[in-house]
């Protein structure tokens, strides 16, 4: 049976991808910080589609909790690296702590469970890894979206060393899905129009369907594949002033 291990699986997005990989017939390993939630999540996983669901209380904003899912990842066939927080206000009123935890979870962590996964996946020459970062990578605006756009670049890279060995790596950059992450991090989402949030399920099922492609960076839904390509093409002062203005909104 195959195994796949998802950062952040205890909610949003994340929770999302374990239920679609266990319908698929995945064995799991769920890593988040509640652990509590973490049982709770992967019993009732077990319950419906009767795989086999490890859990891991792991906080990635620590060396520690980097390590021990470094020290599980090396078996696994793919790799949802998903767990994120989304930060409110300006750069300058933020805490410095808070966004060095945000470059610890969205790079360090990425960057290790990657390096940890990939001499497993390549001498097995199948699965991959999928690492969550967002349409934010495509504009200036806070350490958010900087460490989203180290995730598209690093994905980018590490697929292009993997080419042709059978294993895939890909960024899922996915626009405003309705989960915890704009209540936890403060967020006041009520001026976004209702017609720009995705559906969960919807945005899990595309981006599997861009990973078996073999997509390099895939951005499901045609209304954020247009704003990544208007982020490509406006001049970057406007658009960083479009960011900001937006941003700042929220
Ligand atoms: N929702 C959106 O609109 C949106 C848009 C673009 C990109 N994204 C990206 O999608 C990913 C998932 O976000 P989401 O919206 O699903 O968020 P969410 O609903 O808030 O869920 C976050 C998950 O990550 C875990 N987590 C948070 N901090 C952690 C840490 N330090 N160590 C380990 N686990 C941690 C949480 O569990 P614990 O609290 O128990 O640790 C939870 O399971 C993130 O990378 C986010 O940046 C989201």
């Amino acid at each position: 049976m195959p195994e796949a291990l998802v950062t952040g699986a205890t909610a949003g997005i994340g929770a999302v991808f374990a239920r679609r990989l266990a319908s698929d017939g995945f064995g799991l390993v769920l890593v988040a910080r509640d652990a509590d939630r973490l049982e709770r999540t992967a019993a009732a996983l077990r319950a419906e589609h009767g795989v086999p669901v490890e859990v891991l209380a792991a906080d990635l904003a620590t060396d520690a909790g980097i390590t021990r899912v470094e020290q599980r990842v090396a078996t696994v066939d793919l790799v949802v690296n998903n767990a994120g927080f989304g930060q409110r206000g300006d750069f300058l009123d933020t805490d410095v702590a808070a966004e060095l935890d945000m470059l610890r979870v969205h790079c360090e962590a990425v960057l290790r469970i990657t390096k940890a996964a990939l001499p497993g996946l390549l001498a097995r020459r199948r699965g991959g890894v999928i690492n969550v970062a967002s349409v934010a990578a495509f504009f200036s605006r806070g350490t958010y979206s900087a460490s989203k756009a180290w995730v598209v670049t690093f994905s980018d890279s590490v697929r292009e060393e993997v080419r042709g060995s059978g294993v895939h790596v890909m960024a899922l950059c996915p626009g405003w899905v309705r989960t915890e992450f704009h209540e936890r991090s403060g967020m006041d989402t009520s001026g976004i129009p209702r017609s720009l949030w995705l559906d969960g399920e919807t945005l899990v099922a595309a981006a599997i369907r861009d990973f078996r492609r073999g997509t390099a960076v895939s951005v499901p839904d045609v209304r954020y594949k247009t704003a990544a390509v208007l982020g490509k093409l406006l001049p970057r002062p406007l658009l960083t002033r479009i960011a900001a203005r937006t941003g700042s909104r929220h």
